[in-house]
């Protein structure tokens, strides 16, 4: 038995019928949530956003973004090292997502003028960095916080024994709506039945809260499918205002990380706010069959991201329906 138990985490899961689970209303109080999210908003940023995957910036190619209205170009140099600078060319404009990247430095394809991370006058690059699975840029005009040298990252697996998968949405919301979402673990089963099954928050953090006590802990199991599933107890916490890290402390894939990243792109021209959803999933196990897995991490990650993005689909309807309550509300 306990031979089996180390190869394959799957359980059999008794679980009631969606409507006649325990509602969780009662115990998700709005105020808990809310001194959460606003705990969170309080902590340094640094000023750094997440801007997308690092692997989705590829040597020689330049990519668009955008953080709260700006509009950025994001490549790397020779070395690899990512910068970031405004997306639109100091000449005539051109948008520099479409320059040719070469020997590490912006070509614009409209007249030719060679840009690098070193910037020049009318074109100054922010500082940017790639933490091995995301990368960040660092905007101290949008954050409005101290700077700090480097983003707050979260503690992951060792990359060598781990498997990463990134996936973005975009929401219309603000960063808040989606950091709210993620502190509420009680939706869990309710809300995402096809995921979660036989959700109980543990604990949650009280209205006042050191920053060492301020998690919920929630013991949930992770369907696979039909009755199986996977049991796990997993922490949620903020370690800065616009990032929510889920780790599993305990069960299958102890160590794994998932981590949600909110990012502002700023008003869209119907002056409804989107956000970027950035989420790294980051797993991994100790059991024999991983190695496998990791092997398997080209096929492996599409899922992650396929089943990430499921999450979202609904989770995002969620975000938007609290920004939609939230800014029509009459004053
Ligand atoms: S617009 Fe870029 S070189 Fe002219
Ligand atoms: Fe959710």
């Amino acid at each position: 038995m306990a031979l089996t138990a180390r190869f394959n985490p799957l359980r059999l899961l008794r679980t009631p019928a969606w409507p006649d689970q325990a509602p969780t209303w009662a115990d998700a109080k709005p105020a808990v949530i809310d001194a959460a999210l606003r705990r969170a908003e309080a902590r340094p940023s640094g000023n750094w956003f997440v801007l997308g995957a690092s692997s989705e910036l590829r040597p020689g190619r330049a990519l668009g973004r955008g953080v709260a209205g700006i509009e950025l170009v994001v490549w790397r140099d020779s070395e690899g090292a990512p910068h970031v600078g405004p997306g639109a060319c100091p000449h005539l404009g051109a948008p520099l997502c479409d320059a040719a990247v070469t020997e590490g430095r912006l070509l614009c394809r409209w007249h030719g003028l060679s840009l690098d991370g070193a910037g020049r006058p009318g074109w100054r690059p922010w500082p940017a960095h790639d933490d091995g699975v995301l990368i960040w840029v660092r905007l101290d005009e949008i954050g409005g916080q101290d700077s700090l040298p480097a983003p707050v990252l979260t503690t992951r697996p060792p990359a060598e024994s781990s498997v990463s998968a990134v996936m973005t949405m975009i929401g219309r919301c603000e960063p808040a709506d989606v950091v709210a979402n993620r502190l509420d673990p009680w939706h869990g089963s309710w809300f995402h039945p096809y995921s979660f099954a036989n959700l109980r928050v543990v604990s949650a953090p009280g209205l006042d809260c050191a920053d060492a006590e301020d998690r919920f802990v929630v013991q949930v199991a992770y369907r696979v499918g039909g009755p199986l599933g996977v049991p796990v107890t997993a922490e949620f916490s903020c370690p800065e205002p616009r990032t929510v890290v889920m780790t599993i402390v305990d069960g299958d894939g102890a160590g794994s990380v998932v981590e949600t990243h909110a990012t502002p792109l700023g008003p869209g021209r119907d002056g409804i706010h989107r956000t970027a959803v950035v989420e790294a999933t980051v797993a991994h196990s100790d059991r024999p069959g991983f190695t496998v897995a990791r092997a398997l991490a080209p096929a492996l990650r599409p899922l992650m991201r396929r089943a990430a993005a499921r999450l979202w689909r609904d989770d995002l309807a969620y975000a938007e329906r609290r920004y939609t309550q939230r800014t029509s509300r009459p004053s």
